[in-house]
């Protein structure tokens, strides 16, 4: 699983604490860094500059910092096909896959500590989506998505 990993200017610490965390773990995590390409670059463009990556298939996962983690996750559910969700809990964060097949995680640098963010991540890491009565919510969420992203003029 290819993971990708990005963050604002809030989450500079946690991003890295989490991308070493993952690389501990053996994950196959990459900095996309669109700080390095533009110093200014603010969390709309950073989280839907990853969200695009996922959605093109370079990355099968990614995990999105900014100071509430709420930002980001508006920014990546802009892109279609694409699902984030802000996870600040463990519960929270196995239910955004196994329930909302979500791709994305994303997370607030000031509202969490560095501890509780790897154990979300870990959860996150470990669950897959279920399926079962969860599916035609899924799909009702996709044809919603179709008919806001390709209205019938
Ligand atoms: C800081 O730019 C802050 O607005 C941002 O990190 C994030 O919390 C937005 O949701």
């Amino acid at each position: 699983m290819r993971i990708a990993i990005d963050c604002d200017d809030a989450g500079i610490e946690l991003k890295k604490t989490i991308l070493s965390f993952l690389k501990s773990k053996g994950a196959d995590a990459q900095d996309v860094n669109c700080l390095q390409t533009n110093p200014s670059a603010m969390y709309p463009e950073i989280g839907f500059n990853l969200a695009e990556k996922v959605k093109n298939g370079e990355f099968d996962r990614g995990i999105l910092i900014c100071g509430t983690g709420l930002g980001m996750a508006i920014a990546a559910n802009k892109v279609e096909g694409i699902y984030a969700g802000v996870c600040h809990d463990v519960f929270s964060a196995e239910r955004l896959r196994k329930s909302n097949n979500a791709q994305i995680l994303t997370l607030g640098a000031r509202v969490i500590g560095p501890e509780l963010a790897k154990t979300i991540v870990q959860a996150w890491l470990d669950s897959e989506f279920l399926g079962g009565t969860s599916l035609p919510k899924i799909e009702q969420m996709k044809m919603l998505e179709r008919k806001s992203f390709h209205p019938i003029k």
